[in-house]
């Protein structure tokens, strides 16, 4: 199988010409019928299934994976000013092995594999991906954002993902501003929902580690919760971490700011290497980069039960603080594992890229009789 966004482009002409994607689109209304009603953040959805933030680089990308079942449709991070994307390549797939991410001091080491087979299919594919979070001018994004809303069908809901910029100078509490505006914006031009980005580990400027401190943590919900009020909930998407009271202290410091939930985990960065032993992606800071994908689904699993553990530590109600799975979840099964173990909703990236079937799949399996 071949993914909707093409690897072997850069990010513009992803941005420009895609999706690649030419197979059917399911009956969505044959899909839907027989599912249990279902809630995600307070809203009616069709199913908690979601697209995190990052495959669905614009309108046409949302409105495809719409068309395929898919009910929570996450808006690639934007920001307050245009940003360009790291150079091609962008991503590459890479070699995993169990347990990978457990290092020991420095970060781990990974090797990128040969091209793919595209008349197979990527079950157990994991990625590299490195964009820096590009963004388009905010008056290209706010447009864009209402149609994407625009496009959404019966049941689904409209997530955008957005991210503060270092500026020169600047403190944490200009951060959270810039983090807030770009919130209200996305809010105005039709977010169900807005997300902050807290965790990408690709930028060295210092938004990528924001998730590990409950200072930051409480500056960024303060300052969105100020902007967006009642009227827009809004998630933090946070990476892996292994401290359980740190998780409960993020836990706390997000509720008690206004944050509707949270959603993890984001890539976990790995230094990636081709078999010759250069640098698997070209240009300074780069050697260090995102790993996602089957290699990083035991991960995701133990942050969501970590996450779900914490919640009932601090004594919040699963109705007033989502917990929302993400991270390898490759087919339908995979989903179900994050849905069984509690999770408030479960999105997928790169099993979503390469197997555009996935909601099929999990709304087929959601639709079996219960085991007796
Ligand atoms: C192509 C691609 C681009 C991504 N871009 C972003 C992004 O802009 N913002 C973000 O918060 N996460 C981004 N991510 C991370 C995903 O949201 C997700 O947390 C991660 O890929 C783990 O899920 P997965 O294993 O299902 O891919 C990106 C992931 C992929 C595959």
């Amino acid at each position: 199988m071949k993914s909707t966004y093409n690897i072997n482009l850069s990010y513009d002409d992803n941005y420009a010409a895609g999706p690649d994607f030419e197979g059917q689109l399911p009956d969505l209304s044959a899909l839907n019928s027989g599912l249990a009603p279902a809630h995600f953040v307070g809203y009616p959805v069709n199913s908690t299934l979601g697209v995190p933030a990052g495959p669905l680089l614009n309108s046409a990308y949302i409105k495809l994976y719409a068309r395929l079942g898919f009910d929570v449709l996450t808006y690639k991070t934007v920001r307050t000013g245009y940003f360009p994307s790291h150079p091609f390549p962008n991503v590459r797939p890479v070699e995993t092995a169990p347990g990978w991410y457990h290092h020991p001091g420095d970060k781990p080491s990974l090797y990128t594999l040969p091209a793919l087979d595209e008349s197979q299919p990527q079950l157990n594919l994991s990625i590299t991906n490195s964009f820096g979070m590009p963004s388009r001018d905010p008056a290209v994004w706010r447009e864009d954002v209402a149609e994407a809303k625009a496009g959404l069908n019966t049941g689904q809901i409209l997530v955008v993902s957005v991210v503060g910029t270092v500026r020169h100078g600047a403190n944490l509490e200009d951060l959270a501003h810039d983090f807030a505006q770009a919130s209200a914006w996305a809010a105005e031009a039709g977010a169900d929902i807005v997300e902050a980005n807290l965790s990408c580990p690709n930028v060295s400027s210092g938004e990528g580690s924001l998730y590990q401190s409950p200072a930051a943590v409480s500056a960024v919900a303060r300052a969105m919760w100020a902007a967006l009020g009642a009227k827009t909930p809004f998630l933090l998407k946070v990476g892996f971490l292994e401290d359980q009271a740190l998780v409960q202290q993020i836990v706390e410091a997000a509720a008690r700011n206004g944050a509707s939930g949270l959603a993890a985990i984001n890539t976990i960065p790995a230094k990636v290497y081709q078999a010759e032993g250069q640098a698997a992606l070209p240009g300074e800071g780069r050697l260090v980069s995102g790993i996602c994908g089957a290699g990083i689904k035991e991960a995701g699993l133990s942050m969501t039960a970590r996450l779900l553990a914490a919640r009932n530590q601090v004594g919040l109600a699963k109705e007033s603080f989502s917990i929302v799975g993400v991270g390898g979840v490759m087919t339908g099964t995979d989903a179900l594992d994050y849905l069984k173990l509690g999770a408030d909703g479960v999105q997928s990236g790169t099993g979503a890229m390469w197997n555009p079937y996935l909601a099929v799949e999990l709304k087929q399996l959601l639709k079996l009789p219960l085991p007796v």
